[in-house]
């Protein structure tokens, strides 16, 4: 790409109208961080039912030193990987003393908004936000040190990709980095069905909101016509994947359309059976052995991991391997 600053989706429509037009329709999940969705992202992180944030964050507060130590020295290339607000890498911040601090998200307005916070917080420490949307390519501005870079890539955002894109996307990674570069990863883990399913179907219907949302997202970037009220949201774990998969399932026959637009784009017209579903996304749960052999296939070798007393979620620091 000859492109001189790394973009956000760069064709956001035609992405979303050929995945409305597949047999088996479907929308990235990275549709869903539009500005109400990446607040209804934040409240999901407060149901009771979802563990997965504040299990990290307790893992992540009792191994501060310890990832400290197995990292080594201070001065890292921290790249900090769907930032958001950029909470939880400021909160590695005083132990790991980075060089350079590099937000990465796919919502850049948010993103600067977060940094000029941080910046008051931390005004010694050098920031720089990309926008880009790394889940297809990640293009790194020349501005990021070369030297010591550590990815940090956490809230088991990895579980978004199937095992073989996840191997993929982490090999990409590896890319990015010299032999002293390293990746610091949060990932959820099998558990039992009740705990899981209910983390993603709550009582207050939040994560319902964030699923219906996607469609808002949609009609705004593509120009369909979605009616929320003609949806639903399913959730389940699928115990052969290891993974629970959200839908969106039509309630009743609907049919969606978006106008073509001028001569160059194609518009829409999908008719929907009740019933029928959208794939919204899915979200791999791994078991800790595994993982670390997808990291391995993928050119990093596990140094250490940290789990929490019930074995629900593990951070995993990995080293580049040798090339
Ligand atoms: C942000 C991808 C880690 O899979 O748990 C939360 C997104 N979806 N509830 C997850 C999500 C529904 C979340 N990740």
């Amino acid at each position: 790409m000859s492109q001189s600053q790394p973009s956000p989706v760069t064709d956001p429509r035609g992405e979303l109208l050929a995945g409305l037009r597949a047999p088996r329709p479907f929308v990235s999940p990275k549709f869903f961080y539009d500005a109400l969705g990446s607040r209804l992202f934040c409240a999901i992180t407060e149901l009771d039912e979802y563990y997965p944030t504040r299990t990290e964050a307790a893992i992540m507060a009792a191994a501060l030193a310890e990832i400290r130590a197995a990292w080594g020295s201070p001065g890292c290339t921290l790249i900090d990987l769907g930032a958001g607000d950029c909470e939880k890498a400021s909160r590695l911040f005083a132990a790991l003393d980075p060089a350079q601090y590099v937000a990465v998200d796919i919502s850049e307005s948010f993103l600067e908004q977060s940094l000029d916070c941080l910046r008051q917080r931390f005004p010694s420490l050098p920031m720089l936000a990309v926008g880009a949307d790394f889940s297809r390519e990640l293009e790194l501005p020349a501005e990021v040190r070369r030297e010591a870079r550590l990815f940090f890539y956490p809230g088991s955002s990895i579980g978004n990709f199937t095992p073989g894109e996840a191997r993929a996307f982490l090999s990409g990674l590896r890319g990015h980095l010299d032999d002293d570069g390293g990746l610091l990863i949060g990932v959820d883990l099998v558990k039992d069905r009740a705990t899981l399913e209910a983390a993603y179907d709550d009582a207050l219907g939040v994560t319902a909101a964030f699923n219906l949302n996607l469609l808002r997202n949609v009609n705004r970037l593509a120009g369909t016509d979605f009616d929320p009220a003609d949806w639903r949201h399913v959730a389940f774990f699928d115990a052969a994947n290891s993974r629970i998969e959200m839908h969106l399932e039509a309630r009743r026959p609907v049919t969606v359309r978006a106008p073509a637009s001028g001569d160059r784009a194609q518009g829409l017209e999908r008719r929907f059976a009740t019933g029928e579903r959208i794939h919204t996304e899915n979200s791999c749960k791994y078991r800790l052995e595994d993982f670390r052999a997808l990291l391995e296939s993928a050119g990093f070798a596990a140094r250490q991991s940290w789990t929490d007393p019930r074995g629900w979620f593990a951070v995993i620091l990995a080293r580049a391997h040798r090339s």
